[in-house]
C-alpha cells in the first residue's frame, strides 16, 4: 500500500537495490570524458524525478512555469534547446500516452532519442536493467526515461548509471510527471493562469479518486503531491482496491459511498482496474460497475461542476461510460496534451540543472 516517505519503495530494497539519499543525484559523465569512464559519485545531477516526494512547491512552480515557457516558444527556437543531446527512452510495460509525449518531448527540444522496449531488444535475452543502463550510457545517452514493473527501479538505474532519470512509471509505486500533468490541468481550470504553487494553493479544493488505488502509481503520486499544495484527496473504492490504511497519509480521506464522495468534489479522477496487477484478486465486475462506474446521471446529480481526469487507458464501459469519457465535464485530452509541456520541462532539467556536490 501507499509508501509515505520519499525513500525508496521496499521492492527495490527487494531487488537489493540501497535507496539513493533523499537529495542525492547524479550527473552524465562530462562531455569529451569517454562514455564509459564512471563520473565522479561526488558530483550529482539536480535532474532526475524519481519521486513527487522529493518536489517541494517551490520546484513544483518552476517546472509548471517552465512547461508554460516552453509550450509558447518559437518550434524552431525551442528546437535549439537541447540540439543533438541524447535521451534514452527504457520502457519495460507497454505506453501509448506516456512514451509517446516523453519522446514529442524531447524532440521537440532538439534532442535525439532512441527507445529500447523489452520486446525488442537483449532485455528479452535477460540483460539486466543495470547493464542495459551503463550500455545506453555507454552509447551516449545522458539521461534516462524509465518505465518498469518493480518499483524502485529508477533507483537502482541512478545510482548504477549515473544518469539523470526520470520515472516513467515504476510498479505499483509512482507516476511522477503523470501527477504534474495532473495537476496542470487542475490549475487551468480551477486557477488559470497559476503557474506559482504554494502550500495553499489547493486548498479548499477536494480531489475523489475513484477505482483501483492499490495498484495504482498514479493515484499514489497524486495523492502525494496535491496535500502539500493544500488540497483534500478522498479515495474511493471497494476494500480490495482500496485498503483502509491508505487513509493514513496526510490530507488523504476515503469514502466508500461513491455518491457521497462525488457530492464533494472539484476535481473527480477516474481510474481502471489494473487487470495485469491483480495477482489472483478476484473481483465481480458488474457488482464492481453497479458502485462505481461514473454515469452521467452520477454526474448530474452529485458533481455538475467538477471536471474529470483519468489518466488513461480509459475503460469504455467499466470505470465510466462512453458518454461521460466524450462529455462536457472530460478533460481526459486536455490532460494529455498537458503532458507534452510538462514532459518537456522534465527533459530540459534532466539535461540542464547545475551539478552538485555531495559528500559520499
Ligand atoms: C500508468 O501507466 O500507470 C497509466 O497511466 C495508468 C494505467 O495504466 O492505468
Amino acid at each position: 500500500m501507499p509508501v509515505k516517505s520519499a525513500t525508496a519503495p521496499r521492492a527495490a530494497q527487494e531487488l537489493s537495490v540501497k535507496p539513493a539519499s533523499k537529495n542525492a543525484r547524479v550527473v552524465p559523465a562530462k562531455p569529451g570524458s569517454p562514455p564509459n569512464a564512471v563520473p565522479d559519485s561526488t558530483t550529482w545531477s539536480r535532474g532526475s524525478v524519481l519521486s513527487v516526494t522529493s518536489l517541494t512547491p517551490k520546484t513544483v512552480s518552476e517546472i509548471l512555469s517552465l512547461a508554460g515557457e516552453l509550450e509558447q516558444q518559437d518550434p524552431l527556437e525551442r528546437a535549439r534547446r537541447l540540439a543533438k543531446r541524447k535521451i534514452a527512452l527504457l520502457f519495460y510495460e507497454s505506453s501509448t500516452r506516456t512514451r509517446t509525449s516523453f519522446e514529442l518531448a524531447a524532440k521537440g527540444l532538439g534532442a535525439d532519442t532512441t527507445l529500447v522496449s523489452s520486446l525488442s531488444s537483449s532485455i528479452e535475452k535477460g540483460e539486466t536493467l543495470k547493464d542495459t543502463g551503463l550500455t545506453l550510457r555507454a552509447l551516449g545517452a545522458e539521461a534516462i526515461i524509465l518505465r518498469h514493473p518493480s518499483s524502485g527501479a529508477p533507483w537502482l538505474l541512478e545510482r548504477e548509471t549515473r544518469l539523470p532519470v526520470l520515472n516513467a512509471g515504476d510498479g505499483m509505486h509512482e507516476h511522477p510527471s503523470q501527477a504534474l500533468l495532473d495537476l496542470r490541468t487542475m490549475l487551468n481550470h480551477l486557477r488559470p493562469g497559476t503557474t506559482t504553487v504554494a502550500a495553499d494553493t489547493l486548498a479548499g479544493v477536494n480531489v475523489v479518486i475513484t477505482g483501483d488505488i492499490l495498484h495504482s502509481r498514479v493515484a499514489r503520486s497524486n495523492m502525494l503531491l496535491l496535500p502539500k499544495l493544500g488540497a483534500r484527496v478522498i479515495l474511493c473504492g471497494p476494500p480490495p482496491l482500496l485498503p483502509d490504511l491508505a487513509a493514513d497519509i496526510p490530507g488523504v480521506e476515503i469514502e466508500r459511498d461513491f455518491p457521497r464522495a462525488l457530492a464533494q468534489a472539484q476535481i473527480v479522477m477516474m481510474l481502471r482496474i489494473q487487470a495485469e496487477r491483480l495477482a489472483g484478486l478476484q473481483l465481480d465486475l458488474e457488482q464492481y460497475k453497479a458502485k462505481y462506474q461514473l454515469t452521467e446521471a452520477l454526474l448530474a446529480a452529485h458533481a455538475p461542476q467538477a471536471i474529470l481526469l483519468h489518466p488513461g487507458p480509459i475503460i469504455r464501459g467499466l470505470e465510466l461510460t462512453g458518454e461521460v469519457a466524450d462529455g462536457p465535464q472530460s478533460r481526459i485530452l486536455e490532460q494529455v496534451h498537458n503532458g507534452v509541456a510538462i514532459r518537456m520541462a522534465l527533459v530540459y532539467r534532466a539535461l540542464t540543472l547545475p551539478e552538485r556536490e555531495v559528500r559520499a
